[in-house]
């Protein structure tokens, strides 16, 4: 056997999934997270706690203009400060912001241009936190301002939006049929602008990062989202190979979007590093993750719709306008999710930019569908009291048979059954239609609804199954699992754990699931809710890879193996000749994907001679036995998927339905989230613990972006007013009620082998409707501009 097998597969046709043969069926269980102790006693460790002997501080300068150009840095002020080292300066704009969708530009020799308030110019290095911090606030900076010419107001600077970056964006606009003909012909239309501010990713964790150099290699303990595509950066930022550089992330407190990339600290931090051969620790303030790492843009949103009395759409229009800083190529795709959701055969996407002077824009907990669907599941809402149809019915009669943009079908949906589901749970039957019917003492209720989809993807993703004698288990062997992937707190490392014990058949606490280190096989990366499906599916094909090989081991058939408690059993009852089984893998073979024949020798089991064990009077045999008879003590499979055409010949999507319902105080109008209900279907569910926190998450994002998330641009130079979480809201507890989440029984073939979709961005997509739609509901004021606080309703 050779040592390290790869076995890749591409999606191209739906597949058959091993969860269902095995017996432990861990899979879908809601088992604690595995490394939750870890993280509860404070053992995980998150970059910033990771030290180094000899390690000095970092603490970022950040520019007081909003364009223009540093003239000097004057840092004779820190002479008198005790343990002060060094001011690293930025002559080649390292520290501008090297994330997601940032275009390289050619370094301007000697002169730090400024882009945006916030933008971080220098940092200063101490031997302490403290002194490092003294430091930064005694810099003295004097700039070429050019402040005046810069553009810091999104709606003033709405005439000015150009044609975004299709190419190099985030989604492509599209035109179906004639959508402006098919408004003009419509018995029904509905017109309306939407805006939405810009927002903060605003993890719990703030990025930070200790870089220190072994000779010519790079190490960073950093707090990534995604590992291999952010060691690229790293590389690209700093010239280096794939050899001088690894990034270790082995817990990640939320991203969100603001990690998905490198930010400035790691090559601010890799610098000094290198400058002073001494390991650098740059932690970023609060203030400085929400103004100098990235933003969700603001935007302004025209959704239009053309139906018949009846409600049937013939004409959807989906026209959105976003913000960056000039030349970025993301931009917020608002529209993703409204290629497919509901019939019609007009249909019209339109994104433009417009070219501001604040922070970086770019992922947020659901790019696009987050604040799309905050647009396109409003106006549903509004048609459906135009049309005096429940919201539900509206829906119901607006389910497309085909995906409407690309005539092709879905793989599986079942946005019909979330919302029937999610109904009867919350008590639909029980709504009064009508706004502002009651009152409950001082306060207005309402009930509203909202549909929710999340595009599905596959990204390429690998990993290394390794079986090793271990004779503090039980059974005397563990598997060790190795790929870059993150646990953003989204709870990889547990549900990998199900994937590989299952396969494999031992019990949880043999699988030892090593992650977010560069040095391991590169996968997804958490983000776009790709990680479960894709590096999953490493795993998975990983262990399937071992499992083949230990079956040719003892000489079976692959499919006639059970693994089961450490112990390879023969499930089937007779024991194939060579020739049967040529025969059979050729059958296999013709049958497309389940081939189980070692692509080497082109049969599925070995030689008569190369057999090690007797199986004459075969019971079952110990992995332990088999793995203890190798040289090295141990067996390594590697697994690969790829994405095939699946994602081309079918929409593939994560749907649910949000319910919520909301008290408003008659005198204050003050909004009161009372209950929410989420219903969503993501194929088949790794974990019900994990992926119903997912969905919580979800929701409470939506409280967020419907009543209280906004970033505040200062108009004068666009730097963030509300910039800590004391200004800047997110739902606390006291905003966030009882949630119930229901996870809707879903087997999708065509995604992965595990038959899983993504699930965590699915909550939010369409939450703040269902909230906006229940405020209306309450009170009877539409609010067209997000987020809804009191002020708009009196
Ligand atoms: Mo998510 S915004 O794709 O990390």
């Amino acid at each position: 056997l050779p040592s390290e097998p790869t076995k890749k597969m591409m999606m191209n046709e739906p597949v058959g999934s091993l969860f269902s043969e095995t017996a432990s069926n861990l899979v879908g269980k809601p088992i604690n997270r595995v490394d939750g102790s870890l993280k509860v006693s404070g053992q995980a460790p998150y970059s910033a706690e990771i030290h180094r002997d000899n390690q000095v501080y970092g603490v970022l300068v950040s520019a007081k203009i909003a364009k223009g150009q540093v003239e000097n840095i004057d840092s004779s002020a820190l002479e008198d400060i005790p343990g002060i080292i060094k001011v690293v300066t930025d002559p080649k704009q390292f520290l501008r912001n090297p994330q997601q969708g940032g275009e390289t530009k050619a370094p301007t020799q000697g002169v730090s241009e400024i882009f945006y308030h916030g933008q971080p110019i220098a940092v200063v290095i101490a031997e302490t936190f403290e002194a490092a911090t003294e430091g930064a606030h005694a810099l003295k900076v004097s700039y070429k301002d050019e402040t005046e010419q810069a553009a810091l107001n999104f709606t003033k600077e709405l005439p000015n939006a150009h044609e975004v970056n299709e190419k190099k964006g985030s989604d492509k606009n599209a035109v179906n049929g004639d959508p402006e003909q098919g408004l003009a012909d419509s018995e029904v239309t509905l017109d309306r602008f939407y805006h939405t501010p810009s927002q903060s990713n605003s993890p719990m964790e703030p990025h930070a990062t200790l870089a220190y150099w072994e000779e010519d290699k790079l190490i960073m303990y950093t707090s990534n989202q995604m590992i291999a595509s952010c060691k690229q950066q790293v590389m690209d930022a700093l010239d280096l190979n794939k050899d001088q550089v690894q990034l270790i992330s082995y817990y990640v407190g939320g991203g969100f979007g603001s990690k998905l990339g490198i930010a400035p600290e790691s090559i601010a931090a890799a610098i000094a590093a290198k400058e002073l051969d001494r390991p650098v620790l740059i932690c970023m303030a609060r203030s400085q993750v929400m103004e100098a790492t990235v933003r969700r843009s603001n935007t302004r949103q025209r959704i239009a719709i053309g139906c018949d009395k009846d409600g049937i759409i013939n004409t959807m229009i989906h026209d959105t306008v976003s913000s960056n800083l000039p030349g970025e190529a993301f931009f917020e795709p608002t529209a993703l999710s409204t290629k497919y959701l509901y019939r019609g055969e007009n249909r019209r996407v339109n994104y433009e930019q417009v070219d501001v002077n604040q922070v970086l824009s770019g992922s947020m907990r659901a790019p696009g569908e987050a604040v799309g669907m905050i647009a396109v599941e409003c106006a549903m809402d509004e048609l459906a009291s135009q049309l005096n149809i429940d919201p539900i019915e509206l829906r119901r009669r607006n389910e497309p048979e085909k995906d409407p943009t690309q005539d092709i079908p879905f793989s599986t949906r079942q946005l019909i059954a979330c919302m029937e589901q999610g109904a009867k749970q919350f008590g639909w039957e029980k709504r009064n239609p009508k706004p502002a019917s009651q009152l409950e003492g001082d306060w207005w209720i309402g009930t509203g609804m909202a549909a929710s989809a999340r595009g599905n993807q596959l990204k390429p993703s690998e990993a290394r199954a390794t079986l090793q004698v271990d004779e503090t288990k039980d059974l005397g062997v563990k598997a060790v699992i190795e790929t870059d992937m993150t646990d953003i707190g989204t709870g990889s490392y547990t549900v990998f754990s199900q994937v590989a014990a299952e396969i494999l058949g031992l019990p949880i606490d043999h699988i030892e699931m090593k992650l977010g280190d560069s040095s391991f096989p590169p996968a997804s990366g958490s983000g776009g809710s790709v990680g479960a499906a894709s590096a999953g599916s490493g795993v998975y094909l990983a262990c399937e890879q071992l499992r083949d090989m230990l079956a040719e081991k003892v000489g079976l058939y692959p499919d006639t193996i059970q693994l089961d408690k450490g112990q390879i059993k023969r499930s089937g009852e007779h024991h194939l000749s060579n020739t049967e089984a040529a025969v059979e893998a050729v059958k296999d073979k013709t049958e497309g994907f389940k081939q189980k024949v070692n692509k080497k020798t082109g049969i599925a089991l070995p030689e008569p001679a190369t057999r090690v064990y007797d199986f004459s009077n075969f019971q079952s045999y110990a992995l332990a036995d088999i793995v203890s008879e190798y040289d090295e003590q141990k067996l390594s499979a590697k697994g690969q998927i790829k994405p095939g055409k699946n994602g081309k010949s079918h929409r593939q999507s994560s749907f649910g339905a949000n319910f919520a319902e909301v008290a408003v105080h008659k005198v204050t109008g003050e909004i009161r989230i009372k209950r929410m209900t989420g219903a969503f279907a993501a194929g088949r569910i790794l974990n019900h613990k994990t992926a119903t926190s997912q969905c919580y998450g979800g929701m409470v994002f939506g409280i967020g972006s419907a009543l209280m998330e906004e970033i505040i641009h200062d108009k004068r130079d666009g730097r963030i007013c509300n910039h800590d979480l004391a200004e800047y809201h997110v739902p606390v507890n006291a905003d966030v009620p009882q949630l119930e989440v229901i996870l809707v029984e879903e087997d999708d073939p065509y995604t992965n082998p595990m038959h899983i979709k993504g699930i965590g961005e699915t909550a939010i997509s369409g939450a703040a409707a269902a909230i906006a739609n229940a405020v209306y509901n309450a009170v009877g004021v539409r609010v067209y501009d997000f987020p809804i606080t009191l002020d708009k309703l009196l």
